[in-house]
């Protein structure tokens, strides 16, 4: 089936043997434990001899349904809903790092809070090491520089949205037998699926486009069938769970992100244009403006749209020309219908400053060295008319010449 036809119905239960209805929606299961009448039942359930559910934390029904419509969508055996991004991301390397030497080989340009992960877990006895991704003769180079446990990227790196060769990565990761782990927060999985390129575990922050009305904060993992026991083995002793409700939130808004996904697209790609014709507006980084260094590499990996145009995806980022820190929080103040915050990838159009706040941790030189300079704006474009979000960055622009 197509990813519009999954993501409707691959969070259905089946109909039992002996019911004459399904529910119409996911189910919202707010259970902690589930009582049994009999004692051999619980015990048969607890130890995986049969189907059922004993206790919230070893799996409930709301999650199942999102972890049966997000494997199915990202074509994986299995999937771990958490309780966020990060927490999919801590178990989404654990789950790759089974049984390996303990060096991450990261991209050099991450996610702000996934760089400080990857601090955290070198006090446990990671090393975490880096490069460029989108230079695949130099990241070829530093993976036989040392024993790699695995290897980390983005689909479309944030904040700058640079898009590696994930199926070349993986061709060299696979040569060499070490996992390779893509967080696909930028890129769901109706415009790309990382395990089809030959990935080996895929990790989401749901909070942004699968959830897609910001009101979840969530993650998910999914792999493979040789890493699905031991994924789910870390998500029941963890106990970093997605709550039901959360499930089912997800859920719900997954059966109308290809829709989403698809204006998304359409809305980012008339906003960068507008803004890369711009005189007040310095670089623009959007991976579907031919000017993008990767928009030969993301037009082959990303699907195309219900009306054959490619998903270049909803980020854009640029830079207000020879603004400073200050008259660019300027810019994004006199902004009326485009909101100020953390988040991306939900309904609204939003804008960020990533060199004071996702960014901010990593330092001064890093970033310039990165080019996440200080009058760089993260834009998450919503899916309000375009036309409005066009005339309100206009006039924006406008107040800051
Ligand atoms: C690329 C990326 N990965 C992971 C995360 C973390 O997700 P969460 O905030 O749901 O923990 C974020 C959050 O912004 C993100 O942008």
């Amino acid at each position: 089936m197509k990813q519009q036809t999954l993501a409707i119905h691959a969070c259905a239960r089946s109909a039992g043997e002996h019911e004459r209805f399904v529910p119409s929606a996911p189910p919202l299961e707010t259970a902690a434990s589930f009582h049994y009448r009999s004692a051999a039942d619980l015990t048969a359930v607890a130890n995986g001899e049969i189907n059922g559910f004993v206790y919230q934390r070893y799996g409930n029904p709301s999650a199942d349904a999102l972890q049966r419509q997000i494997a199915a969508l990202d074509r994986a055996s299995s999937a771990l809903a958490c309780s966020s991004g990060m927490a999919a991301m801590h178990i989404g390397l654990l789950t790759a790092l089974r049984d390996r030497p303990k060096t991450i080989l990261a991209a050099n340009v991450l996610f702000g809070q996934t760089f400080q992960l990857l601090q955290l877990m070198e006090q446990q006895g990671f090393v975490a090491r880096f490069a460029d991704p989108c230079d695949l003769a130099e990241f070829e180079a530093s993976l036989d520089k040392t024993e790699t446990g695995c290897i980390l990227l983005e689909t479309v790196s944030n904040p700058l949205l640079r898009v590696p060769q994930i199926d070349e990565i993986a061709k060299i990761a696979a040569k060499r037998g070490v996992p390779v782990v893509v967080d696909a927060t930028f890129a769901p999985p109706v415009m790309n699926r990382p395990l089809e390129s030959g990935a080996t575990v895929v990790v989401h922050s749901v909070t942004k486009y699968l959830a897609g009305h910001a009101d979840v904060l969530g993650g998910m993992v999914a792999c493979g069938d040789a890493e699905a026991d031991y994924m789910q083995e870390l998500g029941r002793h963890f106990g970093a769970n997605l709550g039901p409700f959360q499930c089912f939130l997800t859920a719900r808004g997954i059966k109308t992100l290809p829709m989403r996904m698809e204006e998304h697209c359409r809305n980012a790609q008339i906003v960068a244009r507008v803004l890369e014709q711009h005189p007040n507006v310095g670089a623009v980084h959007y991976p579907g403006l031919a000017s993008h260094p990767d928009r030969a590499v993301a037009e082959s990996l990303f699907d195309q749209d219900t009306q054959g145009a490619t998903m270049f995806g909803g980020m854009v980022s640029f830079e207000v020309l020879g603004a400073d820190q200050a008259q660019t929080f300027r810019f994004m103040d006199v902004l009326r219908l485009v909101v100020r915050t953390l988040s991306l990838g939900d309904v609204h159009s939003l804008v960020a400053h990533p060199a004071t706040t996702t960014h901010r941790n990593i330092g001064e030189k890093r970033r310039q060295k990165l080019g996440i300079p200080d009058n760089l704006v993260r834009f998450s474009v919503g899916i309000e008319d375009p036309d409005d979000i066009v005339a309100d960055v206009l006039q924006a622009l406008e107040s800051v010449a």
